[in-house]
């Protein structure tokens, strides 16, 4: 691959490559400072839920080393700081809390007495936390490889590639994994709207990997199953509840719903890590509404008149019973989910 969604360079700095710039132009920013990595992530600079996990574990790095706390009690109250603001960046994807949590839990380790030795375990744990997840993802789309036909035709919704996580993809590591494999996988590629994940970032990658796809309009899925034949849809994750109610970027749902109507398989590929087994349903799921400019603009553009309400949820949640199975590094789940997911947590 060509590109990288983030990385920790040795000198204490994050650098992640701007998505809202994909496909025309490619920049990367560096990132010194935790509040600008929480800024990033609220701007959509990264995203997609693996991802803003990563980026979550090195803010906490470098709030550790930008820290002037002397010892390692006043680091922790900084670090604690820190925590409060990364979680606020944005409230669905629960891998944010995870890795802020995973990171808070390690340095609290008593073993830790002095701020050098801090600073060196909260930058290990985030590359940890990095590396795990491209693995992880990649192990995803072996556990996925039985499902998917020799030949097939599949949606995909969003972006769940590379740039949504460290390395791989989730939902895209599945269609990666079985074009490496060998299968002759064709993708209709949601375009996504409003913010177009679709059509600008998961085009974009699947161009480079060489994986045949089409871009539609998000309404044309139900199109497609009825006239062209669709095998399987596959989405990932923001935040699995317990019971398997599964949020994930807009439309999701609808594409659940018109997969259920035209008998599709509808698959949810995601880390255990998204999982949320303290939210026993997707009723308690946050959703994250953004800013209405990106309903009412493309780009400079604008496309609705002045003075307009809108609504701009970013997430939906699809109800389990839409789910086929859920595919993770750790196995594939099916319904009923309370049991098969809790199984992951033993
Ligand atoms: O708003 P985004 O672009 O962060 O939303 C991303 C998604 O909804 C993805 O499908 C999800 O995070 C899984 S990414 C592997």
């Amino acid at each position: 691959m060509s590109y990288f969604t983030i990385a920790w360079l040795d000198d204490g700095v994050v650098c992640m490559i701007d998505q809202r710039k994909l496909p025309h132009e490619t920049i990367y920013n560096d990132y010194t400072d935790y509040r600008e990595v929480a800024t990033a992530i609220r701007d959509m600079v990264i995203r997609g839920a693996p991802a803003i996990g990563a980026a979550a574990g090195y803010g906490m790095a470098l709030a550790s080393l930008q820290s002037e706390g002397e010892n390692v009690a006043a680091v922790r109250v900084d670090l604690a700081t820190a925590a409060d603001t990364l979680r606020q960046a944005r409230p669905t994807a629960v891998n944010l809390f995870w890795a802020v949590d995973r990171m808070l839990a390690r340095l609290d380790d008593p073993r830790l007495t002095d701020v050098a030795g801090l600073r060196e375990a909260a930058v290990a744990e985030a590359k940890a936390i990095a590396a795990e997840d491209a693995a992880i993802n990649r192990q995803l789309g072996q556990n996925a490889l039985d499902l998917v036909p020799e030949n097939a035709t599949a949606i995909h919704h969003c972006n769940t590639g590379t740039l949504a996580t460290v390395d791989y993809g989730t939902a895209l590591g599945v269609i990666r994994a079985a074009h490496e494999a060998g299968k002759n996988i064709n993708v209709l590629v949601d375009e996504t709207r409003p913010r177009l994940q679709g059509g600008r970032l998961t085009a974009w990658e699947l161009q480079q990997l060489g994986v045949p796809f089409k871009v539609i309009a998000d309404g044309a899925s139900g199109y497609y199953m009825r006239t062209q034949g669709v095998d399987f849809c596959v989405v990932g994750a923001d935040r699995i509840a317990a019971n398997g109610d599964t949020a994930n970027k807009i439309g999701t749902y609808n594409l659940a719903v018109v997969a259920h109507e035209n008998g599709v398989p509808f698959y949810v590929a995601a880390p255990t890590s998204t999982i949320d087994m303290g939210t026993s349903s997707g009723d308690g799921i946050e959703i994250e509404e953004r800013p209405s400019t990106e309903i009412t603009h493309a780009g400079d553009w604008q496309i609705t008149p002045d003075g307009i309400e809108v609504g701009n949820p970013a997430f939906d949640v699809t109800p389990a019973k839409y789910v086929t199975a859920i595919i993770t590094e750790k196995g594939v789940a099916y319904p009923p989910f309370t049991e098969s997911l809790a199984r992951f947590f033993v």
